[in-house]
């Protein structure tokens, strides 16, 4: 028989809103937007599994003191954590430390800092996963397998491991893991707190293996047996893609964009305004090629379709400030008339996002580390123009595409820009077998494959 399962994640598929109405506040429930929601969402309803989540709105607190919900043809089930307990898990720890610290992010010679206030952060991040905890020891059937994703919720095993021991515990984490000597700058207890509680799993999960090698080695490096790992990189879904693609909204963003840009070729990005995503490189390449090769003055733009993200910290909403200033001085120096050179639209517009893979000749994607990105794989899906894949060896999606896609040191913006005038002057024939070749590679995998293995992993003997 198979055994049943729950996916755990400190964002859910959905969030309820309270929406005013004459006759009352009224609760509506909206899909959230990213790879694994879109990805498993239909595979989950189908399977009856519970989707655990953060409460994170009004909305969301409602539902949970309900004992959950079903959205979206989901059964939903949230868990409650006061909020000041969840801004310091989530902004300090979860992605000020540990997003930082797996990502390579911090400028050693001043952050970070490990203060009093970091430890009230470390403590709300322990009582987090222990909210979590009691949720699931609760609502988890006889011997389910329980999924935990990523590193909000890293504590999380430790605490199921003796209390619920029929339980199959699998984690998988979406982000790159940090190098052995890296880890080294998080306080011993708490790299010691995390790395034990990692390995309270029966397996873990990575999207490349060079991230599960860092994890084996930070393991070691702090004398504590690995559990068992694996490599299992995120597919998107075709047929949602495909029905995003031929959407009436998709096809009015396409003429907006068609309308900004007029024939002219298109390179495009699409991301969060994130550090790791590297924006401002890209900006800068960007310029190098309209300084190096002047005939593309004119005849190109650059549309980067980023949305903001995360801007509760002050690390964020400086580098949004960063990132437009960069466009504008590019813009004020090189726009003519009838010509602007960087289209930014930091509007949240899924339907905008696909009209521009739609449309893109070149595709940059930058990181200067990533845990997979899928917008490498969505974009070669969608694409009706042949376009290019300029993809970061740092992306964890390289080990899939690297051989089809054309590899980029993130750090190198000469080399970056030499890769967009390159794309930008491959032969047709050229640029139709590369994107033949991305496609069929973008879509070996689907988001089913990645729950059958992480359903395997479970059954582990340990
Ligand atoms: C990354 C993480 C996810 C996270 C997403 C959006 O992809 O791996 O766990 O949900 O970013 O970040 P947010 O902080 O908005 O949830």
């Amino acid at each position: 028989m198979t055994r049943p399962y729950v996916l755990v994640s400190n964002r859910g598929p959905v969030r309820f809103d309270l929406t005013d109405r004459s006759d009352g506040p009224e609760l509506t429930a909206k899909r959230g937007a990213g790879g694994l929601v879109s990805g498993l969402a239909p595979l989950v309803s189908r399977t009856g599994a519970t989707w655990v989540a953060a409460t994170m709105s009004e909305g969301d607190r409602i539902v949970a003191s309900g004992g959950g919900a079903e959205a979206e043809g989901m059964k939903v089930r949230l868990v409650d954590i006061d909020p000041a307990t969840y801004k310091m898990a989530y902004d300090v720890i979860g992605n000020s430390t540990l997003w930082f610290l797996h990502h390579g992010l911090w400028d050693l010679s001043r952050r970070p800092r490990f203060d009093r206030r970091w430890r009230e952060a470390w403590s709300a991040y322990r009582d987090k996963n222990s909210a979590f905890a009691d949720v699931l020891l609760e609502m988890s059937p006889h011997r389910a397998i329980v999924l935990v994703q990523d590193y909000h919720l890293c504590l999380l095993a430790s605490l199921l491991r003796q209390r619920r021991p029929d339980l199959s515990l699998v984690h998988f984490h979406h982000t790159p893991f940090a190098s052995s000597d890296l880890i080294r700058v998080l306080p011993d207890d708490a790299a010691h707190e995390m790395l034990t509680g990692l390995a309270s799993h029966d397996a873990c999960g990575f999207h490349t293996s060079r991230w599960a090698h860092n994890f084996r080695s930070c393991c070691d490096e702090l004398g504590i047996t690995s559990p068992h790992t694996f490599v299992s990189p995120l597919a998107s879904d075709p047929q949602d893609l495909s029905s995003a693609a031929t959407s009436p909204a998709c096809a009015t963003e396409l003429a907006w964009i068609d309308e900004h840009i007029g024939d002219r070729r298109l390179v495009a990005r699409v991301d969060r305004i994130e550090l790791s995503k590297n924006l401002i490189r890209g900006f800068i390449a960007f310029e190098g090629l309209l300084e190096r090769w002047p005939r593309w003055r004119n005849k190109v733009v650059f549309g980067a379709f980023v949305y903001p993200s995360r801007e509760g910290l002050p690390e964020y909403l400086a580098y949004r400030h960063e990132v437009e200033s960069v466009v504008a001085s590019i813009n004020d120096r090189w726009a003519t008339d009838d010509w602007q050179p960087i289209l930014l639209d930091t509007t949240d517009n899924f339907p905008r996002s696909i009209a521009a893979l739609r449309r893109y000749d070149v595709l940059l994607v930058n990181p200067i580390r990533d845990g997979l990105n899928l917008v490498a794989k969505e974009g070669p899906l969608v694409n009706e123009r042949d376009g290019v894949v300029l993809l970061s060896t740092e992306a964890g999606a390289f080990s899939e595409l690297g051989d089809v896609a054309i590899g980029l040191n993130p750090f190198d913006v000469s080399a970056t820009s030499e890769a967009i005038a390159g794309a930008l002057e491959l032969p047709h024939v050229k640029r139709r077998e590369m994107a033949q070749a991305l496609r069929v590679r973008a879509a070996q995998r689907t988001p089913a494959d990645w729950l059958a293995d992480q359903l395997a992993a479970a059954e582990q003997p340990r």
